[in-house]
């Protein structure tokens, strides 16, 4: 029962092309069984890394312990640092159930920074708050009673709402001086420096900030995902099943979101099929051996798998596309992004003219037919991989909890943009769920993945709302 989403098929073309794609074919794709036998793994990484051993994937306490009902109320501040973009928000959650309202400025995280120095980082993050303050704000004696939610989208341990130590560098970052060091400190120091009086309450993931952004709207939310730059999700756990907290001594049946850092689910290499493409990644990546799931899925990784297929093509003597052209342009690490493929899905396949386009203007690459359709099936078998692992980490998370009927609110560039990636990634969950047929086509299946509220904005103010409402209350 597989559902096709009017793959490309090969008649034409030289064995040896032929022969190449049903290589790339046999690498990329993975079947039902596979898939079963990933979520079964990954329910027990789920597990270890609540346990006080720690397994691989890091399952972080967050301090986030309860839903929202819908009428927290008060504005807000929301700082996104998320792996593209830095965006400032101002957030009132009105007197109306389930209601805000937003303002919000976007800007552009220099690519040096990611790459650069500590300092430099905190600086620029506080200039756009200042920024932000100065644009929307003249009135400062308000502004020091705003409190601030800021979303850090990386691994952190946080023994309380309002700490976070860095466990290591993700998406590409790599900044000295950060891992292992409580961030919050060095946030609010640059604060300082640019004179800014904001007050950080909460410092939270991305994931943890689509759950609840989400249940915000829809009580059936149970799961937070991102599938964006980075990939990973969170849900609510009970704090009797969290070994590694029973020191606090929490009664059993309190909640606790859980940010799973699933990104790095595998880095022991047992179940995920790599293929030589993804070694290279690995290998030439700031952190090897790290985030071996999140670099097989998330919108950093894809243009970068496409190409490396490509480049191996080209030199591959057999094939070798792109024969007499200059590649130069194409032999650019990272030089294509996941949107890049996206367009290439999105294209007809008929004659694939705006896929030529896109060779030619991004690459200065004309392909011939026959390498415009083996460029086609490989941006589709990447595109599908993707969305049929991350169906394992939603089913594997639903199998732990018992969940068999929830929504899952997800979020981010790949979610959102990518075509047929929910519709791939809904295929997967029943094959892995053995869900029968749909009997109609617009009958929802029994796990819905959904678009999210926005959990770096609406979701880090809620927290920060629960958050207050939690210390007024007294309880931690
Ligand atoms: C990376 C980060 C994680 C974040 C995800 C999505 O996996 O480590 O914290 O949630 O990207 O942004």
């Amino acid at each position: 029962q597989h559902v096709h989403f009017a793959e490309s098929t090969f008649q034409t073309g030289s064995p040896n092309l032929v022969a190449q794609i049903e290589r790339l074919e046999k690498l990329f794709t993975i079947e039902t069984p596979k898939l079963k036998e990933i979520t079964d793994h990954f329910v027990n990484e789920l597990t270890r890394g609540l346990s006080v051993e720690g397994g691989t994937i890091p399952m972080n306490p967050t301090w986030v312990m309860s839903f929202p009902n819908g009428y927290e109320t008060g504005t807000f501040l929301a700082l996104d640092m998320g792996g593209t973009n830095l965006r400032v928000c101002e957030i009132t959650l009105t007197e109306q159930k389930s209601e805000f309202d937003i303002i919000q400025s976007k800007y552009r995280m220099p690519e040096e920074l990611k790459t650069g120095d500590a300092d430099e980082l905190w600086d620029y993050i506080a200039d756009c708050l200042h920024q932000f303050i100065d644009t929307h704000h003249g009135d400062n004696e308000k502004l020091e009673k705003l409190p601030l939610g800021f979303t850090f989208s990386y691994p952190a341990t946080q023994d309380y709402i309002d700490s976070g130590v860095l466990q290591r560098w993700t998406k590409g970052f790599d900044i000295d001086g950060v891992e292992g060091q409580n961030v919050v400190p060095m946030f609010e120091a640059a604060l300082k420096r640019r004179g800014v009086p904001i007050k950080l309450a909460a410092l939270i993931n991305d994931t943890t900030g689509t759950l609840i952004a989400s249940a915000y709207t829809d009580t059936k939310m149970k799961i937070g995902c991102i599938f964006g730059t980075g990939c990973n999700a969170a849900y609510m756990e009970d704090c009797g099943s969290i070994p590694k907290l029973a020191h606090m001594n929490l009664p059993p049946d309190t909640p606790m979101a859980i940010n799973c850092e699933w990104g790095a689910f595998d880095n022991e290499h047992k179940v995920l099929p790599i293929t030589p493409y993804d070694k290279t990644i690995d290998e030439l990546s700031p952190r090897p051996g790290q985030q071996a799931f999140e670099k097989m899925i998330a919108g950093l990784y894809l243009g970068e798998l496409f190409r490396l297929v490509l480049v191996d093509l080209h030199q591959n003597k057999d094939v070798h596309i792109f024969a007499g052209q200059d590649v130069s342009r194409l032999m650019k690490p990272y030089s294509l992004d996941s949107s890049f493929l996206s367009a290439i899905e999105e294209d007809s396949f008929e004659n694939l003219a705006e896929t030529l386009d896109l060779f030619q203007s991004k690459l200065a690459l004309s392909p011939s037919h026959q390498e415009l359709e083996l460029i086609r099936r490989t941006a589709e078998l990447i595109g599908t991989r993707a969305a049929r692992l991350s169906a394992c980490g939603v089913a594997a998370i639903s199998k732990k909890k018992g969940y068999k009927t929830c929504h899952v609110g997800a979020d981010g560039s790949v979610f959102n943009k990518y075509p047929h990636f929910k519709a791939r990634g809904a295929q997967a969950l029943r094959e892995i769920l053995d869900w029968p047929e749909k009997k109609n086509p617009d009958e929802e299946d029994p796990i819905e993945i959904l678009a999210a509220e926005d959990g770096s904005g609406v979701g880090a103010a809620l927290i920060a709302a629960l958050t207050l409402k939690r210390v007024k209350e007294g309880n931690l």
